[in-house]
């Protein structure tokens, strides 16, 4: 009887405490090759993510779902207002790091990531202007990046809890910079297919200006989405288990 009871409790300590997946590479924090060790673990990391991590609560990410995002635009040559739903991403697993740049001292990671191919597909409902032009509808949007190159800065935080160090992630930026944008909205204009096709050409030939002001937008919006991600792995596994100290 007392052997079952030290066991069960042996297995929930083990069951309780967070750590990476045990196939995860491990990068050492006194690693003097540790921004290289990065760049090799973390596309790893991504691609035994496609699944999710149901134990971390870390939802698949191929494709990523994101509930939505309502972008309003300013007051530039492009003015819409765009509600975005069911929104998937493809491609993210794909990615590349051409660059790391960890200081962890700081809790600050920078790195520089390529996607071959990131394939936005998401419900939409826009309204408004481009140029001169109106634009609207309701269906299914697909904004695909080519070659994209994705800057990330994480600004992290020491966060103490039972005796444990978390690097929590409190700020995330992106900028994005894809080598070509090809965009495609079905059903503008209400199902006008001759508008419709007219507009998405239109839009393709301008996709430069078109997603140059959408850009920011979409930035802020797919940041937090990644800041989330991150933090389901920071906030649950401790930073020397995740950057051993030796
Ligand atoms: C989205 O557009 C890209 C590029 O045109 C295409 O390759 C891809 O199949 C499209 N995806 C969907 C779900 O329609």
């Amino acid at each position: 009887m007392l052997n079952i009871l030290a066991l069960i409790s042996i297995i929930s300590f083990v069951v309780g405490e967070n750590a990476l997946p045990d196939d995860f590479i491990r990068c050492r924090q006194k690693d003097s090759k540790l921004n290289e060790c990065l760049k090799t673990a973390v596309p790893d990391a991504l691609r035994k993510m496609t699944k999710g991590i149901p134990d971390l609560s870390v939802p698949p990410l191929e494709p990523l779902r994101v509930s939505g995002m309502n972008i309003e635009s300013g007051a530039g040559p492009v003015t819409i207002t765009q509600n975005y739903r069911n929104i998937q991403l493809h491609g993210l697993t794909d990615s590349i790091l051409t660059s790391y740049k960890a200081d962890l001292k700081h809790h600050r990671l920078r790195t520089d990531s390529l996607t071959p191919k990131m394939e936005f597909v998401a419900d939409y409902v826009m309204k408004g202007r481009i140029l001169v032009l109106p634009i609207q509808g309701k269906g299914v949007a697909n904004i695909t990046m080519l070659n994209l190159v994705v800057k990330h800065d994480l600004i992290g935080e020491p966060v103490e809890r039972d005796g444990q160090t978390y690097m929590h992630m409190k700020d995330y930026k992106v900028k994005f910079i894809p080598q070509r944008v090809l965009l495609h909205f079905s059903n503008l204009f209400n199902g006008d297919k001759r508008l419709g096709d007219q507009m998405n050409l239109f839009l393709n030939e301008n996709s430069d200006l078109v997603f140059n002001e959408l850009k920011e937008s979409y930035e802020k919006s797919l940041s937090s989405v990644f800041q989330d991600v991150t933090n389901k792995i920071f906030d649950k596994v401790p930073m020397n288990r995740i950057f051993p100290e030796d």
